[in-house]
This record gives structure tokens, C-alpha cells and sequence, in this order.
């Protein structure tokens, strides 16, 4: 299999970069399609550990392309600051390409994307306040920068011009300070310079290496539960992580895609608002939490904690076209003395197998959970699946039949050999 997309399948933090960062020393490209540093890839080896926010996992890598897409929306300034924090950790020697058709994430989008959550009053969406939401519409309105515009000097000012009527317009009417055009263009342009060695069109790159046959792994950013098309909308992000977004945000041929590994938590969690049918207020999500360090790697919010929900992830692996699982954080369910999985939601007296596309009846939704005993041994060591406690395999089972998807890795631990692999899919 040369062309294999990862993705997660529940709400985002699934784990996407440990196993990217895993498969990608098989790869020659890792690609990020969407999203843009709302992500939080936290990757560890040698004892280190990182956290990526827009730059590709394979970035440790010299031999990998890297590849940021046309989908993705980037920030210039954290792209560069993250370059730089790599740099101080003595990671200079990588292939970096970012696409020229790549929005750019602007500072009145930032601002933009914080006044309208205070609008909303309660009805908060809690986003990262990264301005993704905003730099999306403003793609869609056709008045969006793209990276390849902050290499040419006077269509950048052009383009710039005429977004900023618009936009000091709206931070006007908000009540925010207006942005100055000069100061704007001269820091954009200057961002453009440093960022010139590596804007490219980078869909003709990967066509290149689809010629060869060369292993490309698309790196999903957020989960499917997040897609704005098959998500709890309105409560996602403004992009799709499915691997049907993959060809229009790379520019590649769906054809080439052959694979989508899922990525899931042995249990769920999710950050910022919106329904969550399998959630936990206990002390059982305080275990949880603590022992998997649910907290937000961009914004440090803890994370919201719950049971497995198999009617969500069976929604996410038929939409996102999923046909393996890797089961993450597996070892963090040691000392759970029963464990929940629901199969059915409950929804006006009636159970159903599907989720529900408006916001308000998912919030209705209750679990229907099938139970099964826990396991209290410490798995972190586990290097073997047949090493595993019994109950231990028969919930991985469990998750197979319920999801009718084959869970091809076990992680156990945050370290690159604290991996359990069942099959070699990549
Ligand atoms: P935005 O992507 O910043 O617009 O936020 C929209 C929603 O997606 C919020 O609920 C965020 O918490 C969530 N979100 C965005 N990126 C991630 C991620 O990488 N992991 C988990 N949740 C995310």
C-alpha cells in the first residue's frame, strides 16, 4: 500500500501524531491537508517530546517530504515560530514544501475569530480562537491571501487592499481597532521572504511522487466527529478531515488514495462545546484525565472525558471511508473495573443506530452501553497483542465487531515503541 491517509475518528487528539510520526518512518512524504495550527501533533522519541502545530511529523526526518497542501490554512508567523523553536532543538535539516494555494491565516482573522465567540453569548463554539473559521471564509469569499501572493510585491498589496475594506469594515462594527495597511504588508511580505524557499506548487510535487510509487501519508489534523460536512454541526471545525477531502486539498486524484487508517481512543474526549452522548462527570473521567493527560496540547483546556462511543465511530469510519483502526491510549484504561462501549443511542423513547444531523436532537441522545469486565494490570510494557490480560483482548475484539473495522495497531504508551502492531499496513 503506497498511499495511506490518517484520520481520526472521533473529535480530535486521538493521537494522530504519534502514529503518523510511526508510520512516517516508512514514508517518503507526509502531507497535512487541512486545519491549520488549531492542531496539536505531540510526537516523542529519544526521550524528547514535541508538539507540531501546522509543520508535517516527518519533519524529524531529513530523507521525508514534508508537505503543507492547498487545503491547509496557514499562519505565516507560527509557521515560522515553529521552524524556529525546531531549529533550537537542533532540528534543521528537513524537506519542506507549502503549497502557494494555501490560505494565510491573517491577524484580523485571529481577532475576528474571538469577537464572534463573545457575540454568541453562551452559545460558545470554543474554538482555538486561532482565526481557522475566519481565513476559511474569507477563502470561500474570494477575498483570502494565499501563500503564493506574499511573494509577489505588488499583487500582494493589491489583494491585501481589497480584503482590508472589507475586513476593517467588520472590526469596525465590532468595536475593534481597525488594521493599518502598511504595517500589515511590510510584516506579511517579510514573512513571505523567509517562507520563499519552500512555496511551491506542491500538487504537481506529489503527483511527481505518485509517479514513482513513493509512500505518501496524508496526516489528517482533528477528528471526523470536527468535519464541518459530517460533523456535529456547528460545533466542528470549519474543515474536512475525511479522507474524501484529501484529493481536492492536495491535488491528487481520488484514484491514488488507497487507504484510511482511523485513529481512536480506546475511550473519548473532546475539547470546546457541543454534544457529547458518552461524557463522564465522575471520578472515573477524573482517572481517565489524569492518567491520559487530557489536556489540550494548543490551548491546555482540559479535555472532556467519556466511554467509547461505537454509534459515532461507526458513523465516522463509513463516512471518512475508514478500513483499519489503531487504538490509542490503550493503556490509560488500566484499573477501570467495568468498561462501557455504547452501541445504541436512546432518542425520544426509541433507540437508534445512527447520529442525528441536527444539533438538537443529538443533544437528546442517550447511551445505550453494552459492558464488559476491565483489566487491572499496567500495560505500558506490552510489546506483544498476545502478551495482553484477556479482558484486555476481548474489549479490542469487541470494538472490531461493533465497528466492523480491523484494529491493526494497540498503542500503549506515548513512546514510538510503546507500539503494538498487529499488521503491517504501511
Ligand atoms: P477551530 O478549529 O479553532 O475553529 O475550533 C472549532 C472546534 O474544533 C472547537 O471545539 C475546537 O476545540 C475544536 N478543535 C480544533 N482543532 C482541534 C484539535 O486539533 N483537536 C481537538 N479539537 C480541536
Amino acid at each position: 500500500m503506497s498511499r495511506l491517509v490518517v484520520v481520526g475518528v472521533q473529535w480530535g487528539d486521538e493521537g494522530k501524531g504519534k502514529m503518523t510520526d510511526y508510520l512516517a518512518q516508512n514514508a517518503d512524504v507526509v502531507v497535512r491537508y487541512q486545519g491549520g495550527n488549531n492542531a496539536g501533533h505531540t510526537i516523542k522519541f529519544d526521550g524528547q517530546k514535541f508538539a507540531l502545530q501546522s509543520i508535517p511529523s516527518g519533519i524529524f526526518n531529513p530523507h521525508i517530504k514534508n508537505v503543507m497542501a492547498n487545503g491547509m490554512v496557514i499562519n505565516p508567523k507560527a509557521a515560522l515560530g515553529e521552524l524556529d523553536g525546531l531549529a533550537e532543538r537542533g532540528i534543521k535539516n528537513y524537506q519542506l514544501f507549502i503549497s502557494d494555494r494555501a490560505a494565510v491565516i491573517m491577524p484580523y482573522h485571529m481577532m475576528l475569530d474571538g469577537a464572534y465567540e463573545n457575540l454568541k453569548g453562551g452559545k460558545l463554539i470554543g474554538t482555538t480562537k486561532k482565526g481557522i473559521g475566519p481565513a476559511y471564509c474569507d477563502k470561500y469569499s474570494r477575498i483570502g491571501i494565499r501563500m503564493g501572493d506574499l511573494l509577489e510585491p505588488e499583487y500582494f498589496a493589491e489583494r491585501l487592499k481589497d480584503a482590508l475594506v472589507q475586513k476593517n469594515m467588520e472590526l469596525a462594527m465590532l468595536g475593534l481597532e481597525t488594521m493599518d495597511f502598511d504595517t500589515l504588508y511590510n510584516e506579511y511580505i517579510a514573512y513571505g521572504e523567509r517562507l520563499r524557499p519552500y512555496i511551491c506548487d506542491t500538487s504537481v510535487l506529489l503527483n511527481q511522487e505518485v509517479e514513482k510509487d513513493s509512500k505518501i501519508l496524508f496526516e489528517g489534523a482533528q477528528g471526523v466527529m470536527l468535519c464541518i460536512e459530517h460533523g456535529t454541526y456547528p460545533f466542528v471545525t470549519s474543515s474536512s478531515p475525511t479522507a474524501a477531502s484529501v484529493p481536492l486539498n492536495t491535488g491528487i486524484a481520488p484514484r491514488f488514495i488507497d487507504h484510511a487508517l482511523g485513529i481512536c481512543k480506546a475511550y473519548t474526549t473532546r475539547v470546546g462545546e457541543g454534544p457529547f452522548p458518552t461524557e463522564l462527570h465522575d471520578d472515573l473521567a477524573h482517572y481517565i484525565r489524569e492518567r491520559g493527560n487530557e489536556y489540550g496540547t494548543v490551548t491546555k483546556r482540559p479535555r472532556r472525558v467519556g466511554y467509547l462511543d461505537a454509534v459515532a465511530l461507526r458513523h465516522a469510519c463509513r463516512v471518512s471511508g475508514i478500513n483499519y483502526l489503531s487504538l490509542m491510549l490503550f493503556d490509560v484504561l488500566s484499573g477501570v473495573e467495568t468498561l462501557k462501549i455504547c452501541n445504541r443511542y436512546m432518542l425520544n423513547g426509541e433507540e437508534i443506530d445512527y447520529v442525528p444531523g441536527t444539533l438538537s436532537l443529538y443533544e437528546k441522545c442517550e447511551p445505550v452501553y453494552v459492558e464488559m469486565p476491565g483489566w487491572k494490570e499496567e500495560l505500558d510494557n506490552v510489546t506483544d497483542f498476545e502478551q495482553l490480560p484477556q479482558t484486555a483482548k476481548d474489549y479490542v475484539a469487541k470494538i472490531e465487531e461493533l465497528t466492523n473495522t480491523k484494529v491493526v495497531v494497540v498503542s500503549v504508551g506515548p513512546d514510538r515503541t510503546q507500539t503494538i502492531m498487529r499488521e503491517n499496513i504501511f
